[in-house]
């Protein structure tokens, strides 16, 4: 599975529900990347997108109320989840927010981060993955200049520490 968010300088991801920036360039690469392919989200993600469920993508969302929501099959728990996930063809993204994100990082080997190197003072935050031991950068865009602000693309994925004959 593929992990895919975009932080500032503080590692925040979110203020209020919603999200911290607009920035037109890291929503086009968004769509682009998961377009055709299954995205796992939050309740809480879901509930702040302003068209729900994310179109032409298998939406799959953790809520532990079963409320069912439009567009969108819900699974209470990471290990049905994880059950469903098994058996899907093609690439599947955890779009966030923060809870799952941290919950569904372990069993991802590829992590697209956007970097905006601003602070905007967020209320949700995820770990900078380009510090963790596990994780080695792969690709780097250069700087990218949308909506005034600058933003790279990274590519990071897990170290494979596995060694001959273990
Ligand atoms: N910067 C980015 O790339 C990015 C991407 C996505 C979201 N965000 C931001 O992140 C923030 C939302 O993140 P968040 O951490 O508050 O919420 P979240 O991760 O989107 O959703 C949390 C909810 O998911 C459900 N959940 C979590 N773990 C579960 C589990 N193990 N089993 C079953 N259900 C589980 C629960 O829903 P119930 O309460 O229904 O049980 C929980 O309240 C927003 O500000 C959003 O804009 C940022």
């Amino acid at each position: 599975m593929t992990l895919i968010l975009v932080m500032d300088n503080d590692c925040a991801i979110g203020r209020g529900g919603g999200l911290l920036f607009r920035l037109p360039a890291d929503m086009k690469n968004f769509r682009e990347t998961t377009l055709g392919s299954t995205v796992i989200m939050g309740r809480k993600t879901y509930e702040s997108f302003p068209m729900r469920p994310l179109p032409e993508r298998e939406n799959l969302v953790l809520s532990r109320s079963g409320k069912e929501l439009e567009g969108a099959r819900v699974f209470a728990d990471i290990d049905s989840l994880m059950e469903y996930v098994g058996k899907v063809k093609g690439k599947v993204f955890v779009i966030g927010g923060g809870e799952v994100y941290r919950q569904l990082a372990p069993y991802c080997d590829e992590a697209l981060i956007t970097r905006l190197y601003e602070s905007m003072g967020g209320d949700t935050f995820f770990e900078d993955i380009g510090r963790a031991p596990e994780w080695e950068l792969a690709e780097a865009s250069h700087v990218i200049e949308t909506n005034c602000k600058k933003i790279r693309l990274f590519r990071y994925v897990r170290k494979n520490d596995k060694k001959d004959g273990v």
